[in-house]
Order: structure tokens, then C-alpha cells, then sequence
């Protein structure tokens, strides 16, 4: 368990967001594919007593993507609600943070006034969440505000099926390894394709230095083995020479997001989906320029990686 969620269930009395009241009726339908459930059942506009917090806590773990159908919800209640499972981290690109509310990333393709009003090509290579810093994302929160008429999804990839899928002589060049992860990896190429990644600050730049991480961790509630490495921020992998640490990794990105490890998410109004991305990689599927999207993100700080 990690110290917040631990903090939370022993000391009720200390969340401000917590209820006495009895639990509601909840049901967790699990997809029909290798990660994913729905929760029904649930305003997330209403605070939460505990027996129900632990059945949400309970199915994110078992299931690593919740969505949350139909939630009419504002960014306070967005914020408190994330908050139950952790602390929450702040995007290094503050352009895209909503007014007054600095944990909310707006994940958009929506240009006004000439200037983009979020970031719309977050998602573009598959990812896990922050993990470019010490402490990567536990999870991240994803709310609908403006859905295009087609295109829009999101994919999941399940990291634990990759790594216990993983082919013997993948998994003993992996094992004991590290990683080298870095939010500026794919930056510059982002930045010649689209209008969403303006210069960063030199102070941008000494908030995300590189980071090394294990290619193989352990989550720390379930104790599963999950591959942690993706396309978007792992670099390199240490004590390996160049050419054979990429085609390494790019085997093992390849392997990640076979079709039968991943979950396809078509947005519906006003969806709230939560991933764990200690579990998961995910990627934006893209939306047709001429279309409008809009989402709202939080995101959870979580533990160092072992
Ligand atoms: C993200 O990577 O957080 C955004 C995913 C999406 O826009 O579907």
C-alpha cells in the first residue's frame, strides 16, 4: 500500500473529502478485454464514504483503467476526487494549465484567438504518465469536455501482460537492467510537427532532468512485475551500447502494444476514465484537425519505481 492511500484508509477523519455515509450500490463491470471495467453506479460530484473509496481503490487495482460514465463534475470536484489516491503533480508545460486550477493539464486540439488552449498532441507517442521523474504518476484522470463526432480514443496497453508475455531471451536482456527517461526525448520532433510545444524555460528544462529507472517494476499495492519503458520518454538503457540498447527497445515497444494486450476507449460525453500507470501505457489515437477535443487531466504522483 502506498503511504497516501495508506494515510487516507488508516485516518478517515483526515481527508476533507471523505463521508461517513453508507456506501453506494457499485458495479464494476469488468471490459471484454485484457484491462478495463466500468464503474456504475456513482456520482463523483458527491464525496465519497470509505467503503466505496475501497472498492474504487480495489478495482483501479485490479483493473488499471475505470471509467466513470456520464459525470457531470467540475474541476474542484475533479480535484478532490484525484486527490483521494495522492498528492498531485503539477505539468511542466504551465501554458496549458486551467485558470485557477494548476492541477488541471487541459489535454486539447482547440486553437483560439491563434493560440492553442491546451496540449494537444499529449498522447501522441505511447507513454506512461511522468515517468520522467523521480516519482512517476500512480495515475492519471482524464474527464471529457468537448468530444469530436469521430476519432478521439484512447488506448491502453496492460505492461504486466507485455512483461509476462515477454519471450525468454527478451526478458533475461531485460532483467536487473535500467533505464535512462527524459520528457525531453521526443521533444523537438514534437515541436517541428505541431503548435503545442512552445521553448522551454531554462527553468522548464531543470524541472524535468533525465531519470533512471528500472525496465522491469514491481508494482508496489499488487506486487505484479509490469515492463516500464515506452516510445515516448526511455532513451537508453544503461550499461548497453547504443545500437544495442535501441534495437532492444525497440523490441520491447513493439511487444508492449501487440493487439491483445490493449484496451481501446471511444469517449462518450462527459466520461471520466482512471488509469494506473504503474500498470499501463497509453496513446492518443488522434482526432481529425478539423474536429474539436477537449479533456481535463489530473495526474497522481506516485512511488520511486523498484
Ligand atoms: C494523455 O496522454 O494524457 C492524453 C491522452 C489522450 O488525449 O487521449
Amino acid at each position: 500500500m502506498t503511504s497516501a492511500f495508506a494515510a487516507a484508509a488508516a485516518n478517515p477523519a483526515a481527508d476533507p473529502a471523505a463521508s461517513a455515509g453508507p456506501a453506494s450500490p457499485l458495479e464494476i463491470r469488468a471490459f471484454d478485454a485484457p484491462v478495463g471495467a466500468e464503474v456504475l453506479g456513482l456520482d463523483l460530484s458527491q464525496p465519497l464514504d470509505q467503503q466505496t473509496f475501497a472498492q474504487i481503490r480495489r478495482a483501479h487495482l485490479d483493473h488499471h483503467v475505470l471509467v466513470f460514465r456520464d459525470q457531470r463534475i467540475t474541476p474542484d470536484q475533479q480535484i478532490a476526487f484525484s486527490r483521494r489516491f495522492g498528492p498531485l503533480q503539477i505539468h511542466v508545460l504551465h501554458q496549458f494549465q486551467l485558470q485557477g486550477h494548476p492541477e488541471v493539464l487541459i489535454v486539447s486540439n482547440i486553437v483560439e484567438n491563434g493560440k492553442p488552449i491546451g496540449l494537444g498532441d499529449a498522447g501522441y507517442f505511447w507513454h506512461s504518465d511522468l515517468s520522467y521523474k523521480e516519482k512517476p504518476s500512480l495515475g492519471s484522470l482524464l474527464h471529457a469536455q468537448e468530444l469530436p463526432a469521430e476519432g478521439g480514443d484512447t488506448l491502453f496497453a496492460n505492461m504486466h501482460l507485455a512483461w509476462d508475455t515477454l519471450p525468454a531471451h527478451l526478458r533475461s536482456a531485460v532483467e536487473g537492467k535500467s533505464a535512462e527517461h527524459t520528457y525531453l526525448a521526443k521533444y523537438a520532433e514534437l515541436q517541428k510537427r505541431s503548435p503545442w510545444r512552445p521553448n522551454l524555460s531554462a527553468e522548464q528544462v531543470a524541472q524535468v532532468k533525465a531519470v533512471v529507472h528500472p525496465v522491469v517494476r514491481t508494482h508496489p499495492e499488487t506486487g505484479r512485475k509490469a515492463l516500464f519503458v515506452s516510445e515516448h520518454f526511455t532513451t537508453r538503457i544503461i550499461g548497453l551500447p547504443e545500437d544495442e540498447s535501441q534495437s532492444l527497445l525497440d523490441e520491447l515497444f513493439a511487444h508492449s502494444v501487440r493487439p491483445e494486450h490493449l484496451y481501446r476507449h471511444r469517449w462518450a460525453e462527459h466520461d471520466m476514465v482512471f488509469w494506473d500507470n504503474r500498470s499501463l501505457m497509453h496513446l492518443a489515437a488522434g482526432t481529425p484537425d478539423h474536429l474539436r477535443r477537449k479533456l481535463y487531466r489530473t495526474t497522481i504522483e506516485g512511488d520511486v519505481p523498484f
